[in-house]
């Protein structure tokens, strides 16, 4: 069997002090990843101690700095960016690892395949990154759960007609970043409002379906995507808003991407990201038709969780990658690395 322990020495920039900034702090620290620098924004957390804002309860030496250039010039083997979701908001965050050489790993969901909804961004990125010698790619829920399980099962299939899929997690379980993309807290009006002015960012559905599809070297042929808003029939409290939604406001929307390939196989995912009430769980269900039928159930995933524990297990994957941008697609199962320091 082939050992995968967890490297020594790597030393890493937590970019991005929020929800997900946090628990990934505590899981470097424990697989003994120096950490040397972190970079926030509000004046609550810079000039203070990565260790205390992040829930150590103790100081690790690494003060949160404002400005992102000077904490990368000081260099490091990989920047964990956990700060939004779309490469139009995110490309200069990455601009500035990248040109400081500094590999980078983020849970930014565009980037898990962000080919054909920000082309233009994915291959300036792309140069930016093989011009400098370094790598940028994207991990997180979608990973293990949405991608590649569903890859490895379909190893079992001998022909396959469509595969379905349908996930659930809780808004709660993440910052206002995440409340703020899914409009919670909004009527119904603003949100119709919002997509006819706008459109909806094709922020996760899509990128899973493509990436996907692109690892099994099938060809897309169409794709459509569409949201619905999930609205509350009646009051829940949004713990990351910290305030109560009333009945007939937005509590998250499902998120859907239907893709038809030209050699046959189709592909559809639903996400749903909303507000639980009491006792609902994260969920994770495939279906695949064809020859056999297949199916796959992960009842209660801990997605808060294994967003961050898959984009550290990651780690060692991106700073061995050849220079660029890896879509997800590209860069083969993530992997348990056993670490001496969690023994
Ligand atoms: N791929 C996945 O599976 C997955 C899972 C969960 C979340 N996500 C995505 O990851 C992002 C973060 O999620 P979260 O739950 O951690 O949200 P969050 O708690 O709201 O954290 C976002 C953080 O980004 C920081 N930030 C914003 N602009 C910044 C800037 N210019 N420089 C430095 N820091 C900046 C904020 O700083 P302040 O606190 O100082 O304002 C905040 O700490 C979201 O976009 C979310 O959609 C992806």
């Amino acid at each position: 069997m082939r050992e995968a322990p967890w490297p020594a020495g790597i030393r890493a920039i937590v970019y991005g002090v929020g929800e997900m900034g946090s628990l990934a702090t505590r899981l470097l620290v424990e697989r003994s990843v120096e950490i040397v620098g972190a970079v926030g924004r509000s004046p609550e957390k810079v000039g203070r101690d990565l260790g205390e804002v992040t829930g150590l309860g103790r100081a690790i030496g690494v003060p949160i700095e404002a400005d992102a250039d000077t904490v990368l010039g000081r260099g490091a083997d990989i920047a964990v960016v956990c700060v939004g979701s779309y490469l139009k908001t995110m490309h200069p965050h990455f601009e500035v690892c990248l040109a400081n050489k500094v590999n980078v790993v983020t849970i930014e969901e565009e980037t898990i395949f962000p080919w054909s909804t920000s082309p233009d961004l994915s291959a300036s990125l792309d140069g930016l990154a093989k011009a400098n010698g370094v790598t940028l790619a994207a991990s997180g829920a979608q990973d293990v759960f949405w991608v590649n399980l569903v890859t490895t099962l379909l190893g079992a299939s001998h022909r396959v007609d469509s595969v379905t899929g349908y996930c659930c997690w809780n808004v709660d379980d993440y910052g206002p970043e995440v409340a703020g993309h899914l409009l919670v807290g909004q009527s119904k009006k603003y949100f119709d409002q919002f997509v006819s002015e706008h459109g909806w960012p094709e922020f996760v559905a899509r990128q899973t379906v493509e990436a996907m599809v692109s690892q099994l070297g099938l060809t897309p042929k169409a794709t459509r995507s569409d949201v619905e808003p999930v609205v509350a029939k009646e009051a829940v409290r949004c713990q990351s808003l910290g305030r109560e939604i009333a009945p007939g406001e937005i509590i998250g929307t499902v998120d859907r991407t239907r893709l038809s390939t030209i050699e046959g196989p189709e592909f559809e995912f639903r996400m749903e990201g909303r507000v639980y009430r009491a006792n609902e769980g994260d969920q994770n269900h495939w279906q695949v038709s064809g020859e056999p039928a297949l199916q796959l159930s992960n009842e209660g995933v801990p997605y808060r969780f294994t967003t961050c524990s898959t984009v550290v297990n990651r780690i060692p994957d991106v700073i061995s990658a050849e220079p660029g941008l890896f879509s997800l697609d590209r860069l083969g199962p993530a992997q348990y690395r056993h670490c001496a320091s969690l023994a």
